[in-house]
């Protein structure tokens, strides 16, 4: 499956790496993609292009910008290159706010989480959060003790299917946690 990875920070670049890793063709979007050469040079196989690029080469997209850009970046890619694709949802609506004894501020709340908002702007596109609650560098075949669970959700149960693959080859086991309203129990498992 073709992979578009909108963003280039630790999650885009790791997540990418693994996709590589697992034999599907990545491309990561950007706006700067000079940022990407030692990325480049380890993944020689991983192609750079803008957001739109990246949206319009994908079968499958991952977001993994800034959660308080997510629109913009998503907007950037083009809503018709992402109608009908699974999005693989990565983000978090982590606020512009210094955490509070270490505790992380949102700029979302308990009864709307930052994937229901894009899922309905971006209403063709389907949506699974997934990933967003583990740290980059656990996301791909990490070396447990026993093979540990990514909480997901979304509304269409073949995309969700589909990512659930995903996470058996990256060594997870995916719990379907349901629609997309799930995702306001699942987002905030990052401040944990
Ligand atoms: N880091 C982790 O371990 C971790 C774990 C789980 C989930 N997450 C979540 O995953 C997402 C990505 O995290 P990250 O740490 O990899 O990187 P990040 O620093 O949160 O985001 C980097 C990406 O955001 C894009 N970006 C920033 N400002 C932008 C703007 N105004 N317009 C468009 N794009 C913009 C950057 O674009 P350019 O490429 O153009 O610079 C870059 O691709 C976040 O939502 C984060 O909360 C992170």
């Amino acid at each position: 499956m073709k992979v578009g990875i909108l963003g280039s920070g630790d999650v885009g670049k790791t997540l990418a790496a693994g996709f590589i890793k697992h034999g599907h063709p990545v491309m990561i979007g950007t706006r700067t993609p000079d940022k990407l050469a030692e990325w480049k040079q380890k993944n020689p196989r991983g192609q750079i292009g803008s957001f739109e690029d990246s949206a319009k080469f994908a079968e499958l997209v991952v977001l993994a910008v800034k959660g308080t850009v997510a629109r913009d970046a998503l907007l950037a890619a083009g809503v018709a290159s992402l109608n009908g694709k699974i999005v693989v949802d990565a983000t978090n609506p982590i606020a512009e706010a210094p955490p509070v004894n270490g505790v992380l501020k949102f700029f979302t709340d308990l009864n709307e989480s930052l994937m229901e908002r894009l899922q309905r702007e971006f209403e063709g596109a389907r949506f699974v959060k997934a990933f967003n609650s583990v740290g980059a560098p656990c996301m791909v075949n990490p070396q447990f003790s026993a093979t540990p669970t990514m909480f997901i959700c979304g509304n269409d149960d073949v995309a969700k299917k589909a990512v659930s693959g995903i996470l058996a080859q990256f060594g997870w086991e995916a719990a379907d946690m349901g629609k997309a309203e799930a995702a306001r129990a699942i987002e905030p498992l990052c401040m944990l």
